[in-house]
């Protein structure tokens, strides 16, 4: 008799995916396999030493991910890590935007068990799909005593949700944790650790799963938009947004996180009307290191995206 469970959450994704042909890797429809039934198709899983559950909370390609599923996956992955004898969560995603779910699961939830989520480059239909190889190591990490926080697992690395990012089209090794490296790997069902688990502060987090559930359902979140920087960056793009209402911009600086001063005097001046401004870089590596007199501050080492979610937040929280 197992004592402890894992819930496995499906929300779609390539892992989820089919094609007409087994060797087509490309020409595929994302989320069309239930959760249940990838279960189900990997006898190997039953060798956990925890019972397995699984739901299905969505079922989508990762790049029409949104704030109503995010809602959903919170308030579930929140239900079940308040059960005793749930030992941690596995979470079935796209590739597309999987950093984005990851950061936004670890920003409400902090969670003090762990919250994995994984995925796949290739549709289940594959001749050599990655998908269930991934499965397994999701839960090996999963079952992991002292396991805790939002990870990632893909292609046998352990990715902190702060720090992963997608990095590559096609490998199925397609994530990288950037400066600070992966939080280690799984190896045979195994893992080896490189850097401790993220730490959990769960008052912070008690507030922010709050806010969210208290949202109502269909209530849009703050608008916070994304702006890069580049050669001829003017600011029209930001005046646009400014007069569309937009609550919030993360400029994706070059380098330090520079702008275009053209760029720079308008987003300053639509700052100067109320709009919250944060300052990223489009580099993929390396953070924006803060200076004196910066009148924009900077992302704290989130990517534009994370720094978006992490804006959002922050304002959805300052609306309460
Ligand atoms: C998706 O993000 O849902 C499709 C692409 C993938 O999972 O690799």
């Amino acid at each position: 008799m197992k004592n402890k469970k894992i819930v496995i959450l499906g929300t779609g994704g390539t892992i989820a995916g089919t094609a007409a042909e087994a060797g087509d890797n490309l020409g595929y429809t994302a989320a069309q396999v239930g959760i249940g039934q990838l279960v189900a198709a990997l006898p190997a899983l039953t060798d956990s030493n925890c019972e397995l559950l699984s739901e299905q909370v969505a079922q989508v390609d990762s790049k029409d991910m949104d704030f109503g599923i995010w809602r959903a996956l919170a308030q579930r992955v929140a239900h079940w890590l308040a059960q005793d004898e749930v030992q941690g969560i596995v979470i079935t995603h796209g590739t597309d935007t999987l950093e984005e779910t990851a950061f936004f699961l670890q920003a409400v939830l902090d969670p003090a068990k762990p919250v994995v989520l994984t995925c796949a480059m290739r549709p289940a239909t594959a001749l050599a799909p990655d998908g269930p190889q991934n499965m397994l190591d999701a839960v090996a990490v999963a079952s992991h005593a002292g396991a805790r926080g939002v990870v990632a697992v893909c292609a046998g690395v352990i990715h902190g949700a702060v720090d992963v990012q997608k990095v590559h089209t096609y490998r199925l090794d397609a994530f990288s944790s950037g400066d600070a490296g992966p939080l280690g790997f799984v190896e045979e069902g195994r893992l080896r650790l490189l850097r401790n688990w993220p730490s959990a502060h769960a008052e912070q987090a008690q507030a922010a799963i709050k806010t969210i559930a208290s949202s109502a359902v269909g209530q849009p979140w703050p608008r916070v938009e994304i702006v890069m920087n580049y050669a001829g960056a003017d600011g029209r793009a930001v005046r646009a947004l400014v007069a569309d209402g937009v609550q919030g911009l993360v400029v994706a600086g070059t380098g330090n996180g520079a702008l275009h001063h053209a760029l720079e005097a308008v987003v300053l001046e639509a700052q100067a009307q109320g709009v919250r401004v944060v300052r990223a870089t489009r580099c993929l590596e390396g953070r924006v290191l803060p200076k004196a007199g910066d009148v924009l501050p900077d992302s704290q080492g989130l990517s534009p995206v994370k720094a978006r979610v992490a804006l959002m937040l922050a304002l959805l929280a300052s609306d309460h």
